[in-house]
């Protein structure tokens, strides 16, 4: 049944892939479980989601290993489900959309939000919602953009390139759940180097993905000085709340 106040078509499961290691930040364990404000990172990124408007569940790969998901406060929810990972991350969405089309149906929109994206504002995510039914929230870029070129082992600018079309793609991606399962599979099964986002599988699927501009904040912790940047920025957003909260009593 379809309602003015809660339309069927703007309900949607959530995959977070979080069976990756983190090489890049060079820590002792995972990123996602890295502290930030005092919780893991991923902690963060789950209570964020949990409050998206329309949210039916939430499926997050974890490491076949992995023996900190069942310590995390939002492991508790009912909504939130587990599913092991694969090797890649798309190996890894793949399994958590395998799982996902025993309880829902093929045309079901699933967003794809990585585990290291704990700022992403809500009014994004409603822009993505009622965006084309396949999208991705992505960032116009500000400066200006270079190809490089390799020369005595160093790079070199190769050429400017016009900045207006030029996008850095973020999470959420949404899709339908069977178009993206086969797009994967498709993608996996073709080039799986090409498939580094889920858009990249639906475009070699052939569909266009319609680009919903983001906040800067969405960007993936990665380095260790993106801790420090999502601490300020959480404690920002604490701050603003509190004041708001405190504006309303
Ligand atoms: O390493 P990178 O930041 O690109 O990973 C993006 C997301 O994909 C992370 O949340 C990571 O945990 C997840 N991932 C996964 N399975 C893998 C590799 C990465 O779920 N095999």
């Amino acid at each position: 049944m379809t309602t003015a106040s809660h339309p069927v078509e703007t309900s949607y499961w959530v995959i977070v892939p979080a069976a990756g290691t983190g090489k890049r930040m060079g820590a002792d364990k995972p990123k996602q479980y890295l502290s930030l404000a005092g919780k893991p990172l991923i902690q963060h990124t789950l209570e964020n989601i949990l409050g998206w408007p329309g949210l039916t569940g939430i499926v997050v790969a974890i490491a076949a290993d992995d023996q900190e998901f069942s310590t995390l406060v939002a492991a508790r929810d009912p909504r939130v489900h587990t599913v092991t990972g694969g090797t890649e991350r798309a190996d890894s969405v793949l399994a958590a959309l395998d799982y996902l089309s025993e309880l829902a149906t093929p045309e079901t929109s699933v967003l794809v939000h990585d585990a290291a994206r704990p700022l992403v504002h809500k009014s994004d995510i409603e822009s993505l919602v009622v965006a084309s039914p396949t999208a991705l929230l992505a960032q116009p870029a500000s400066d200006t953009v270079k190809q490089s070129r390799e020369e005595s082992g160093k790079p070199v600018v190769r050429q400017t390139l016009p900045r207006q079309q030029i996008w850095l793609a973020q999470t959420p991606q949404k899709a339908p759940l069977q178009m993206l399962r086969e797009a994967l599979q498709a993608g996996l099964a073709q080039n799986p180097q090409a498939i580094t986002d889920e858009a990249s599988a639906l475009e070699l699927a052939g569909y266009a993905p319609e680009l919903v501009p983001a906040c800067r904040s969405n960007f993936k912790v990665t380095h260790p000085a993106d801790l420090v940047l999502a601490e300020v920025l959480l404690q920002h957003r604490q701050t603003l709340e509190q004041l708001q909260s405190g504006t309303e009593q």
